[in-house]
């Protein structure tokens, strides 16, 4: 470690407490005092953002220990550019839970780098990555992905009715991670328990989330030193090994920890909300469904409308100074949302944004983020989509949602269905 890096060792105190996280009142004023666990902003948080984004575009609030929220695109994606001024280190959109142990800058930084980090850190931890999620490199999992689509719906096609969220949706991309890094798929079940803590019921239980993250480091932890001991022909492996041609690389365990932290964490919620999205989308929206089936070549620009419409993924990030930006006062130690989901309906950049239309010719939508952390795993998160809905469509071309229970949606950091009873003509065509 340079010297340059030894302020980046003074163990800092996390801001938290009990009362931060007490429930609010209903909201009045969205403007000035929205609520990320309002149950009517998670199940359609649309109409909510339009009225931000015309009072009063980066609203406030108090609630949660305090946030800004830009719903317009360009503030969103100018915000993402402002890395010396807004930091990464804090990408969490729920407070810390109470008794956080403290950490110092360079361990939050390294905790889920490159998405935790600031340059250089995230420089060279951001190029360790790369290379294996290329557009050409994801094709390697084309094939695995195919078939476990098609295994899962096996499990449920003869029966009629699934959970299009928990039965399909939640079970590829913790395969397909588990299968990348190079652990036993039978791991994907586990991952999906620690993820569902880590982000979604981190919304309502952070001592919950603390015991999941320190599983899962755990578990990585026992693996990264297992393959240093005994390497295998794995994306772990190759992190493990990596050397790099940057003056500031530091590749230790816990860096690869943390880097695959992220990939099981940020890989996993985030592809499962949006094929969940999608097909929630086409169980209600039989039109839509049909054009898919008759144009062949529809798949791909309708996927980028599902990313757009149904965007995921919304970030944090600190102020490291207080900052004037487009008439707020943003002061050191501030949080900020990067809502990429609500700049994905601004009027401004798309025509009638909240209107779904599958066939949008021009879309250049920021689901995936803006700037220097703009998604890594892009190209892998596209090729699972495609493949889970063309495979769906394929084997069960008409379907539609069901009563037998109620939907429930999941929102905050990532927002996408975690209970969605389908029905359908049982044993449809292969
Ligand atoms: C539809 C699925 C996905 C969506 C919508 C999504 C969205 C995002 C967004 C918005 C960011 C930017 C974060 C920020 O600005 O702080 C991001 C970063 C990232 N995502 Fe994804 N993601 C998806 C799938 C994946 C997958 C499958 C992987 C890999 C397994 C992945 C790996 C990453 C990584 C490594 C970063 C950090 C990049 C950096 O900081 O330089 N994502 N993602």
């Amino acid at each position: 470690m340079t010297d340059l890096h030894d302020d980046m060792h003074v163990k800092m105190k996390i801001a938290t407490s009990e009362e931060i996280w007490k429930p609010g009142g209903p909201v009045e004023d969205w403007t000035t005092d929205y609520d990320i666990r309002d149950e009517g902003y998670i199940e359609n948080p649309v109409p909510m953002w339009a009225a931000m984004r015309e009072k009063c575009p980066i609203a406030h609030t108090d609630r949660l220990g305090g946030s800004w929220n830009p719903t317009r695109f360009d503030d969103v994606r100018e915000m993402a550019k402002m890395t010396d001024e807004f930091s990464s280190r804090q990408v969490l959109v729920m407070p810390p839970a109470p008794n956080t142990p403290e950490m110092s800058r360079y361990e939050q930084m390294i905790a889920a780098a490159p998405i935790t980090a600031d340059p250089p850190i995230h420089t060279w931890t951001r190029r360790m990555l790369l290379p294996a999620f290329a557009p050409k490199a994801v094709t390697r999992w084309q094939d695995y992905t195919e078939e476990l689509c098609h295994q899962l719906i096996d499990g449920f096609i003869e029966s009629g009715q699934c959970d299009g969220a928990v039965d399909f949706s939640q079970q590829i991309p913790p395969r397909v991670i588990a299968h990348m890094i190079g652990v036993d798929a039978g791991m994907a079940d586990q991952f999906v328990i620690w993820v569902n803590a880590v982000l979604g019921e981190a919304m309502s239980d952070p001592v919950a989330r603390l015991k999941a993250r320190d599983e899962l480091i755990g578990f990585i932890s026992e693996e990264v030193a297992k393959r240093s001991q005994d390497p295998q022909d794995d994306l772990l492996t190759e992190l493990i090994f990596m050397e790099l041609d940057h003056p500031e690389a530091n590749v230790t365990p816990a860096v690869v920890v943390g880097i695959t932290n992220l990939l099981i964490v940020a890989g996993i919620d985030t592809t499962w909300s949006s094929i969940g999205s999608a097909l929630w989308h086409l169980s209600q929206n039989p039109n839509d469904r049909q054009r898919l089936l008759d144009e062949s070549d529809l798949l791909p620009v309708a996927i980028e409308e599902f990313l757009r419409y149904y965007a995921p993924v919304t970030m944090a990030r600190v102020a490291e100074q207080d900052v004037e930006f487009n008439g707020v006062h943003i002061k050191n130690g501030d949080k900020i949302l990067m809502n990429f989901p609500a700049a994905c309906h601004d009027p401004e950049h798309f025509e009638n944004p909240d209107d779904f239309i599958i066939d949008r010719a021009r879309n250049r939508h920021v689901a995936f983020g803006s700037g220097i952390h703009r998604c890594a795993g892009s190209n892998l998160a596209r090729l699972e989509m495609t493949t889970a809905i063309r495979v769906f469509l394929e084997r069960i071309p008409h379907f539609e949602l069901s009563d037998r229970e109620p939907m429930k949606w999941a929102g905050g950091q990532v927002r996408g269905p975690r209970v969605m009873p389908l029905s359908f003509e049982p044993g449809q065509a292969r």
